[in-house]
């Protein structure tokens, strides 16, 4: 039996790393539902619409087609984990801005927008055989999942984490920065009143503050290979 795996968890827990990497191991599908929402953020920022205008907002995101494709081998092998296109065009890097991240964030407390990318992401979805990740994929978009994860790390660990990503990209934001950028949008997306980032009841929390991203895929596909045994003796 194949699947549905969600992962939930703050930002620069390890989230997109650790599923993609779950979803190779396993044969699945990896999708990214963080992206969608960048997407349409994406979009907004390029029209100027501002982030208050729920209803230019909703209907945006209505008007919009967002597609998530797999990486080619060599964009793999360069550490690219998902690519993304915004009615038709490739925004796969436009996308990973601090700017587009804090747009992202504002625009995911508007439960129409919302509305129009469960949709989306549930159709992506159906029939399992995938990993989502995102903020609600446990407790929203995918409720009945078979394996749930609610992926942790200090805060000051994902900072770091997003800091060293930065650099990479020769970006000079201080850790400090990161850590008050990374707090400001942990703490909108945990409060906000709609699907906010709260722990499934029947999630199981693994904290990779301490750990790295083989050993926390491998713990993941554990759990999974139990529940797709304990699925198939159910089913017999
Ligand atoms: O998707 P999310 O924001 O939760 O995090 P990510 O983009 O997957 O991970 C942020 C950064 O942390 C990436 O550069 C990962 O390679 C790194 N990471 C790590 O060093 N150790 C882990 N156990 C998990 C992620
Ligand atoms: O990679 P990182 O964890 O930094 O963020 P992301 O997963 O790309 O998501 C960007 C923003 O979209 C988050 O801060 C959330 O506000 C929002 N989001 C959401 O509300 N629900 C999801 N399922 C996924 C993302």
């Amino acid at each position: 039996m194949r699947l549905t795996i969600a992962i939930d968890g703050p930002a620069g827990s390890g989230k997109s790393t650790v599923a993609r990497r779950v979803a190779a191991m396993l044969g699945y599908v990896y999708l990214d539902s963080g992206a969608m929402y960048r997407a349409v953020a994406l979009k907004a920022l390029d029209r100027k619409i501002p982030l208050e205008d729920e209803m230019r907002l909703i209907e945006l995101a209505r008007a919009t087609h967002i597609e998530l494709k797999a990486p080619t081998a060599e964009q793999e092998s360069a550490g690219l984990k998902n690519r993304v296109f915004l009615d038709g065009r490739e925004v796969t890097t436009e996308i990973r801005t601090g700017e587009v991240a804090q747009a992202a964030s504002r625009l995911a407390t508007i439960a129409g927008v919302r509305e129009v990318l469960v949709v989306e992401q549930q159709k992506a979805g159906e029939g399992g055989g995938v990993v989502m990740e995102g903020r609600d994929i446990g407790t929203v978009v995918f409720p009945g999942a078979e394996l749930k994860i609610f992926l942790e790390a200090s805060p000051e660990t994902r900072a770091q984490r997003r800091w060293m990503e930065h650099q990479e990209k020769g970006e000079t934001l201080t850790v400090k920065e990161v850590l008050e950028e990374v707090h400001e949008r942990d703490k909108r997306d945990r409060e906000r009143k709609v699907s906010p980032l709260v722990r499934a009841k029947d999630a199981v929390l693994v904290d990779n503050t301490a750990m790295g991203i083989e050993e926390t895929a491998r713990l993941i596909v554990m759990l999974a290979r139990e529940r797709e045994t304990g699925a198939r003796v159910q089913a017999n």
